[in-house]
């Protein structure tokens, strides 16, 4: 250990420095339910805006299968087998088609050239995961995910709204890392293009984020000005329970109140360590044990990297 470190000590010590980047596949399977019932709901195309896509892996999720209860969607031959994600409820199962997909995130990361960063972020037990990302990265396409922050770039982004298509934004376990101002300037953006919307210009937002009680699945949608909570899941998209009667997103769900850690992604796993448990998939670790792994990785990891740094 001691002579790797010698040899590698600055790639190492740089590399410690980065923040979290989890690309979770798994989450495609409630976000691309959400996409079912948009399209289902309007009967149009989609144009995917995503905001924090790092390597934009769920930005191909019309490429992943996914089973849920008796229903499928996505190919039937494809690599990604999102199944057993589902726990009840029965989402609409249909076929989205995506005439447009680009994201942004504060660091792009590319799907191949960044794939063993990719596999840094999955905890070694977790081997479903590591499959499901691996299948992933063979079927996804590098998209544009451009290096911008998030407010700024959906105010662009939604300038225009397309005719004949559905605009929708989506994150996935973004909004903690966002600070107070970040999500006012997106949340005002969406509100302003919702504004805009009408029967050929349609938009939608898809947030599966946490909330005080778990992770969230939530759609608004324009001109209609629905709002609605479709179903809640585990922060890496298991354990996905479908509202049987989609329920409206009360005023005090706003996602304004959701917690957040001022802008540090780092400092933010340490925070919310509860809403960041995966209960389905952390193996045989132990609440505590895991939680003291996200400890260890996101505050000691990069403490000891700043000090080889410090030292050479
Ligand atoms: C936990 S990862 C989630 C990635 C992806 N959404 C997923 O579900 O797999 C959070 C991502 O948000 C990005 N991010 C954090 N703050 C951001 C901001 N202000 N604007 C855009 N992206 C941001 C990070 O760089 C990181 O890639």
């Amino acid at each position: 250990m001691s002579r790797a470190l010698r040899a590698f000590g600055r790639s190492v010590a740089a590399g410690m420095q980065a923040d979290v980047q989890t690309n979770e596949v798994g989450r495609s399977a409630p976000l691309s339910a959400a996409m079912n019932y948009l399209t289902v709901a309007a009967g149009l195309p989609l144009r995917l805006l995503e905001v924090g896509a790092a390597a934009g892996l769920n930005l191909w999720m019309d490429r992943y299968f996914v089973q849920a209860g008796a229903a499928g969607w996505g190919p039937a031959d494809s690599p990604v087998r999102l199944t057993g994600h589902f726990t009840s409820g029965q989402p609409p199962a249909t076929a989205m088609t995506v005439v447009d997909r680009r994201g942004c995130d504060l660091n792009p990361l590319h799907p191949t050239g960044s794939r063993l960063l990719l596999e840094s972020f999955i905890w070694p037990e977790h081997v479903g995961r590591l499959r499901l990302l691996r299948a992933a990265v063979s079927v996804a396409a590098p998209v544009l995910v451009e290096r911008s922050s998030a407010g700024t770039w959906i105010r662009q982004q939604l300038a225009t709204l397309h005719a004949g298509v559905t605009t929708v934004v989506f994150h996935s376990i973004v909004w903690p890392y966002l600070s107070g101002d970040e999500r006012t300037a997106l949340d005002d953006a969406v509100r302003a293009a919702g504004a805009r919307a009408d029967q050929d210009h349609r938009l939608g937002w898809v947030s599966l984020e946490p909330d005080r009680s778990g992770v969230c699945l939530t759609c608004e949608r324009w001109p209609e000005n629905e709002r609605l909570v479709l179903a809640t899941s585990s922060p890496h998209g298991t354990n996905v329970v479908w509202q049987p009667a989609p329920a409206r997103l009360e005023a005090s769900a706003d996602r304004a109140d959701m917690p957040h850690d001022h802008g540090s992604g780092r400092a933010g796993l340490v925070a919310r360590g509860r809403n960041e448990r995966d209960t389905s998939d952390r193996g045989p670790c132990a609440g505590g044990f895991w939680y003291n792994r996200k400890l260890l990785t996101s505050v000691f990891v990069p403490e000891i990297g700043r000090r080889l740094l410090a030292t050479g």
